[in-house]
């Protein structure tokens, strides 16, 4: 009777992965329970997460190939493209379609964005690569395209590109607050990417020992366009979730990411937590903290355990 927070199944986000040359989904070792999907399985699951009332899905591609400019995400024929026509034709308006939006699964370099000859990312030149995938992503039929690359003027740069075409309805989530983060771990082996040259993201990811810059981050969103924003990870950063509740009367989203998934599975596979009251307790933890919707791989278990109860 005097529960402040609730989660239900309309607070989930299922990230799910596709590949191109699979024919059948193979389990990801360090995500356990989480598959890359060929084509016709992830229609099959989509389904399913439909069945069980979950309201959205966001897609991340593994292409046949890859090169220094990620050109497979802009491909109108792209693994992802692909998916979000099957979703969309199998599906109506029952699910929203998210894609992510960013190149790293692509290149060959693995880092997010343009890479000049002296290795760094050339902020502007992958806002004109990210225009080109969200106009894909578009044609493609995404309702809400999530940029994750963490340039300046990710937002703003889209938002122009989608509205140059007619896609005004196509929303943007934005990954506004985005830490350089350890617990990306898992999801570098779900996406088969390897940074070069044991390089990493700090150029344009956040530090971890700030929080007012988070702030900055989100509030350049808005100001570009962002219909909704994203704290990631989630855990480590409910202090963030808070502060940005606070200064927006926009939706936020929590990424509970790939390495916090895989702890709380690997410490309950060794018996030493309960993973099903860890896994509410964490969800519930980041509702309280303010998010009004949570990406985590953990969507088709909560459904599950939501619907029996
Ligand atoms: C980048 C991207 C990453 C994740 C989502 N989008 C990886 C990174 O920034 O290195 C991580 C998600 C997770 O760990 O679950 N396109």
């Amino acid at each position: 009777m005097v529960a402040e927070t609730s989660l239900t199944v309309d607070d989930l986000i299922a990230p799910l992965f596709v590949s191109e040359t699979l024919t059948q989904p193979r389990e990801i070792t360090s995500l356990p329970g989480v598959m890359q999907h060929s084509q016709d399985s992830l229609r099959v699951e989509v389904d399913r997460l439909a069945s069980l009332g979950v309201p959205a899905v966001i897609l991340f591609g593994l292409p046949e190939t890859k090169d220094a400019v990620g050109s497979e995400a802009s491909n109108p024929s792209g693994v992802v493209q692909v998916a979000l026509q099957n979703l969309r034709s199998d599906l109506g308006d029952d699910m929203v379609l998210m894609a992510d939006l960013c190149v790293d699964e692509y290149t060959s370099h693995g880092h997010c964005g343009i890479v000049t000859p002296d290795g760094r990312v050339d902020n502007d030149a992958t806002l004109e690569v990210y225009a080109e995938i969200a106009l894909a992503q578009a044609e493609a039929g995404a309702d809400i395209c999530a940029p994750s690359g963490m340039m300046d003027g990710q937002v703003l740069a889209i938002r122009d590109a989608l509205d140059s075409e007619d896609h005004t309805d196509v929303a943007i989530m934005a990954y506004a607050a985005k830490y350089a983060s350890s617990f990306y771990g898992p999801f570098r082996d779900a996406v088969d990417v390897t940074i070069a040259d044991g390089g990493n993201r700090k150029a344009y990811q956040q530090d971890y020992r700030n929080a007012r810059e988070a702030i900055e981050e989100i509030t350049f969103d808005l100001s570009e366009g962002a219909d909704m924003v994203m704290v990631k990870p989630a855990l480590a950063y409910l202090d963030i979730v808070a502060a940005a509740r606070a200064i927006t009367n926009v939706p936020v989203a929590a990424y509970h990411v790939s390495g916090e998934y895989a702890m709380v599975k690997a410490a309950a596979a060794n018996g030493w937590i309960d993973g099903d009251a860890a896994m509410f307790e964490i969800l519930t933890s980041i509702k309280r903290a303010g998010a009004d919707m949570i990406l985590t791989y953990f969507a088709d278990e909560v459904a599950g355990a939501l619907a029996r109860q």
